[in-house]
């Protein structure tokens, strides 16, 4: 704590003004807050006219050099007093301005399907905090809620019984906010569940060689459906069976062989701009 902060909570103890000067300071900051609001709404304004201008001109909207490039110049010019507090909060009104313009251009559910180990929770979590909205993964939200296991409930209620937890869960998140959604790999197996995220929701299906997945899924334990003697043939055969559900599913196809989850991510926000921008064209 500052030294002159604790001179001026003695110097209010002594002093019979005290409620006075603390009423002036208080007024200080309502005139700060008058203005840093009105520049805040400033800032969304021109912010949501980047937005569009990008999308019409079919630019990269979120750009993290550009984030970078602000935050440098906000700690070379106002960073010497507060530099910690300085840097939390433009990263703070950076991440309002991905939300907001997230929600302008994507303002329903972004839903990862596809395969066990395409790596939907991994891109998941990055996506979203890319375009600052809340993260969902429905397998750990279904264990949360169960407390206990997927591997547990295939075990001792059967994989029946699973699905239809899966469908409660798809009910419950598909309807709303503006999310990330991370399903399960068989959840778009079953048409009724694809209606319920398609309702508000465009649906991301992540795509990888078998041999990938089996490199990615053969040491863990917590997949039943994997559990036993899985090779890639096996892999090969059940994402052969599955294929024709996903591709009917998905509204935007991923190819992530070869790619980090950072440059999966850019590749879906660059797809869902391409289809935003499509689809304002036909307005
Ligand atoms: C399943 C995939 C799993 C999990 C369950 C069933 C499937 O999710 O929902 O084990 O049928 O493909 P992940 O794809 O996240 O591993």
């Amino acid at each position: 704590m500052g030294k002159g902060f604790l001179m001026l909570v003695n110097s209010q103890n002594e002093s019979a003004n005290a409620p006075n000067q603390l009423e002036q300071l208080r007024q200080g900051i309502d005139a700060c807050d008058r203005q840093l609001a009105a520049l805040f709404s400033e800032r969304m304004r021109l912010v949501l006219g980047i937005a569009d201008y990008k999308l019409a001109h079919g630019l990269p909207i979120f750009d993290a050099s550009r984030e970078q490039r602000v935050l440098q110049a906000a700690a070379e010019a106002y960073g010497s007093e507060f530099p910690g507090e300085i840097e939390q909060f433009f990263r703070s009104m950076m991440r309002i301005s991905r939300t907001m313009q997230s929600r302008l251009l994507f303002p329903f559910n972004i839903v990862l399907i596809g395969f066990m180990g395409t790596g939907k929770s991994t891109v998941g979590q990055i996506l979203a905090d890319h375009l600052g909205r809340r993260f969902v993964d429905l397998d750990v939200q279904l264990e949360k809620e169960q407390r206990t296991t997927i591997a547990e409930i295939f075990r001792t209620k059967g994989e029946a019984v699973f699905r239809q937890l899966e469908r409660e869960m798809i009910a419950k998140f598909s309807g709303q906010g503006e999310r990330v959604l991370s399903c399960g790999g068989g959840a778009v197996l079953r048409r009724g569940n694809v209606d319920l995220l398609r309702s508000h929701g465009c649906l991301v299906l992540l795509e990888a060689d078998p041999e990938t997945i089996y490199r990615r899924v053969s040491r863990s334990q917590d997949r039943p459906l994997l559990a036993q003697g899985v090779t890639p043939r096996s892999i090969s055969e059940l994402l052969a069976e599955r294929a024709e559900a996903y591709n009917k599913a998905a509204d935007i196809r991923i190819w992530t062989e070869g790619k980090a989850p950072a440059e999966v991510v850019d590749e879906i926000v660059r797809q869902l701009c391409q289809k935003a921008a499509a689809e304002q064209g036909s307005d």
